[in-house]
């Protein structure tokens, strides 16, 4: 039933094979879609190369550079994709950012620029790419995006990238409303702790995983295929009458108390 065929899907957000997108991307090929691939471009070209090789076996039809920080290569990458697609049907936004020094110690020390940083890579993205994505959105769509506990609660460390996943959570509820009545729903994965790239920038990012390990209902914490799974479905018709929302999927731990 979750079949994604004739679907195209634009996935951000791939570093490297421990990224979360990497496994929203390997489960959305498996279900058939077409796939476009962007990669966060450095002087040096390392990523292009290294995220070239790694989706390779899933064959996509686009491959752009895209830094959510850079308006024409936006830009850019949507003309891409309404050049050679025509159509946009999903739109996974899996990607943030916040300086090192900002995810440890106190949260009253952030500064103006860093949560300026924080926010408009991690929070303010979502807006710009939906609202990019909405014009080729022309038979419907979804858009899926990874969130955390650590923006409704406090999380140890977190700081800043809680205030950013608060305001990205609204940015679900208020782009859910606006591109509703274009059959575009907007919705969010709130993913357990796991160990990435992005994740390593949190202090005591190891403590929080054995936590939740101990903590959790099901003994454990997600792999990034699990939330590829719940990614896969959210954008599949078997999700057709949800939008707006925040599911976790974190092996449960958002419902224990201690
Ligand atoms: N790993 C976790 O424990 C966890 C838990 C819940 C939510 N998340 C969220 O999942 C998403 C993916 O993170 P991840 O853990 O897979 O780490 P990751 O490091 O693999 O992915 C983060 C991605 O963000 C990209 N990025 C950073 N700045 C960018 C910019 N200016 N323009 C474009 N791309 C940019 C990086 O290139 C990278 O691909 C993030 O939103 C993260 O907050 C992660």
């Amino acid at each position: 039933m979750l079949n994604l065929t004739g679907k195209n899907a634009l996935v951000t957000g791939i570093a490297n094979n421990r990224s979360i997108a990497w496994g929203i991307a390997q489960q959305l090929h498996k279900a058939g879609a077409n796939l476009g691939i962007t990669y966060l471009p450095d002087e040096k070209g390392r990523m292009e190369k290294k995220v070239a090789e790694l989706v390779e076996p899933l064959n996509p039809s686009l491959f752009l550079p895209c830094n959510v920080q850079d308006e024409a290569q936006i830009q850019t990458a949507f003309d891409a994709i309404r050049d050679k697609w025509g159509r946009l049907d999903i739109l996974i936004h899996c990607l943030a950012f916040a300086n090192k020094d900002d995810l440890s110690g106190d949260f009253s020390k952030t500064s103006r620029q860093g949560f300026s940083l924080a926010l408009d890579v991690s929070a303010y993205s979502l807006i710009q790419l939906s609202g990019a994505a909405k014009p080729l959105m022309t038979e419907g769509g979804s858009i899926v995006t990874l969130t955390y506990l650590g923006g409704v609660r406090v999380v140890p460390n977190y700081n800043v990238m809680g205030i950013a996943k608060a305001a990205l959570e609204m940015n679900v509820r208020y782009l859910a409303s606006e591109l509703g009545p274009q059959n575009i729903r907007v919705n969010g994965i709130s993913a357990g702790p796991i160990r990435t790239l992005a994740s390593s920038a949190v202090g005591g990012i190891l403590d929080m995983i054995h936590h939740v390990e101990k903590v959790a209902p099901l003994r454990r914490t997600v792999t990034q295929v699990e939330v590829g799974n719940t990614a896969a479905f959210l954008c599949s018709d078997l999700a057709s009458g949800i939008t707006g929302q925040i599911l976790y999927v974190d092996a449960g731990y958002e419902i224990m108390g201690m």
